[in-house]
């Protein structure tokens, strides 16, 4: 009897011999790199992984009834948050009805934001659990949701189950059960689930997305996105003192923790989840070279840092690297702490052309592996940028975000919303891209071994289409000038 590669892995992995298939015993005993995970909790993701879940509606490509206006409920108003309510009130179409912080002050001061009038925002706070009763209220169409990430799920899925839409900030869910928990949710109940990608919306990723689609690269080899982002010792100031949720994750957890941004925009390019699918991950991390440097350093100006010494910080720098069904590779890297210029790397490269956004300028060759001029990439975005761009960057720029993307995203999806028409970044995308992270936590602690990408789509993604970025449809929504004074 034939047995294939995943079914052995999840016998490997039940009788404990996902040793051998790693290649990791050392004189019969099994090496693993010092993790920050429980056995348990490594055990679990690798279950979680190989578990199969039947589909009970298809959410990719689903258009839920319009709705003239949307009605928002806002939880966790920190720093994204509360400048996620000043963009979204000036949407035409939003009514901003509900802010929810665990901190009163947080959830007035991100009330004070909003720009327009018509939002008659009510205060959900003072408990960790204030936002249930936010969710339960029945005029709210949308709950939108930027608190520190192990809320994420848990709010989404309760959000669903009271008959909510729900947009969540990066990464959506911390596990694969949550993962696949919110996609069982907005399954059952139809409700969207919205990943808050706003990598995906940026100008060149928009472009790069267009010229995919044009068979611009040919066939698509071999990808690059990444989180390259120096915040390594503003993250032991972040929410100080009590509050540092995300020193926290960097401490507790070892592998790709931020995944989304690099892998957003290049899968919706290799169409993931629509005609393409992830097969398996391998993920390395380096050491803490920098971390626990910056603990010694800081707790010599105050003692409040030194409960940071020695914590068994994330490697700096953490490579994974995916291949699809289709035989492509898509390199990922997260690095929060090394000092070097900001990069997501986003590289296409493709049997034609490739084009490569860091270092900065962005730039594209084609065929003979000379970038193009200045005047050439002038004359591609004219003839490629999707009318997205076209016709919304100059006030996405001026209402800004991240340059405009993080409007350019929030207007998207409320149009969507809006005109009845199936959201760009569905459950799937969701639970997909987030779930590389703790894959990747795995594969980290295993030397690196190999994993399989749960297949959310329950094998859908053969038939699913890519989302629609002609703008054909919808693309009416107003952006509002009545601002009020200050
Ligand atoms: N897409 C992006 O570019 C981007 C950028 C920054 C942050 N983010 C994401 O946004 C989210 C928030 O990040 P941040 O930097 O604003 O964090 P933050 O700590 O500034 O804000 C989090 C807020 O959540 C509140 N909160 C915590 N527990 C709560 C609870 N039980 N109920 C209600 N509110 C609660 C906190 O009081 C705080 O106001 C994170 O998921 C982060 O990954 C995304």
């Amino acid at each position: 009897m034939g047995i294939n590669r995943r079914s052995f892995l999840k016998i490997a992995g039940a009788t404990g011999i996902g040793a051998i298939v790693s290649g990791k015993i050392r004189g019969g005993e099994v090496f693993q790199e010092k993790d920050n995970l429980s056995p348990k909790t490594l055990k679990n993701i690798y279950r979680e992984a190989y578990k199969k879940h039947p589909q009970k509606f298809n959410m990719s490509g689903y258009a839920a009834p319009k709705l003239d206006t949307v009605r928002v409920g806002f939880v966790g108003v920190g720093n994204r948050g509360s400048a996620a309510v000043e963009r979204l009130s000036y949407i035409d179409g939003v009514k901003i009805v509900a802010i929810c912080d665990e901190l009163e002050t947080a959830a007035q001061k991100a009330k004070a934001r909003i720009k327009t009038p018509g939002h008659p925002a009510i205060i959900y706070a003072g408990k960790e659990d204030s936002w249930k009763e936010m969710c339960r209220r029945e005029d709210i169409d949308l709950v939108y949701v930027t608190t520190p990430w192990r809320l994420h799920a848990p709010i989404g899925v309760y959000s669903m189950e009271h008959g909510k839409h729900v947009a969540l900030e990066i990464p959506a869910a911390k596990t694969i059960e949550e993962c696949w928990e919110l996609v069982q949710a907005s399954e059952k109940t139809k409700k969207h689930c919205v990943i808050l990608e706003n990598c995906c919306y940026d100008f060149f990723e928009l472009l790069t997305l267009n010229l995919a689609r044009n068979g611009f690269f040919g066939e698509i080899v071999h990808t690059e996105g990444a989180y390259i982002h120096e915040i390594g010792k503003s993250l032991f100031f972040r929410g100080k003192p009590g509050r540092s949720w995300r020193l926290k994750e960097n401490m507790e957890r070892n592998g790709s923790l931020y995944p989304t941004h690099g892998l957003g925009p290049v899968g919706q390019i290799m169409n993931l989840n629509r005609g393409n699918q992830m097969d398996y991950m391998v993920s390395m991390s380096s050491n803490d070279f920098m971390m626990n440097e910056y603990a010694k350093e800081l707790s010599q100006e105050e003692d409040y840092f030194k409960q940071f010494i020695d914590a068994p910080f994330r490697g700096n720098m953490n490579t994974s690297v995916i291949r699809t069904v289709k035989g492509q590779t898509i390199l990922i890297q997260h690095d929060v702490t090394t000092p070097r210029p900001y990069s997501r790397l986003h590289t296409i490269s493709g049997t034609k052309a490739i084009a490569q956004k860091y270092p900065l300028p962005p730039r594209i060759a084609i065929g003979d592996g000379k970038w193009l001029s200045e005047a050439d990439m002038k004359e591609l975005e004219e003839k490629y940028n999707p009318p997205l761009i076209t016709k919304m960057q100059d006030i996405a720029k001026e209402i800004g975000g991240h340059g405009g993307m993080d409007f350019l995203m929030d207007w998207r999806m409320i149009d969507c919303l809006r005109n009845g028409l199936p959201v760009d970044m569905d459950v799937y995308d969701a639970a997909a891209w987030s779930a590389i992270a703790p894959l990747s936590e795995w594969s980290v602690a295993n030397r690196s071994a190999p994993i399989d990408i749960p297949d959310f789509t329950n094998g859908s993604w053969r038939k699913n289409q890519p989302h629609d970025i002609s703008l054909q449809h919808g693309g009416n929504t107003q952006v509002r000038k009545d601002i009020k004074k200050e």
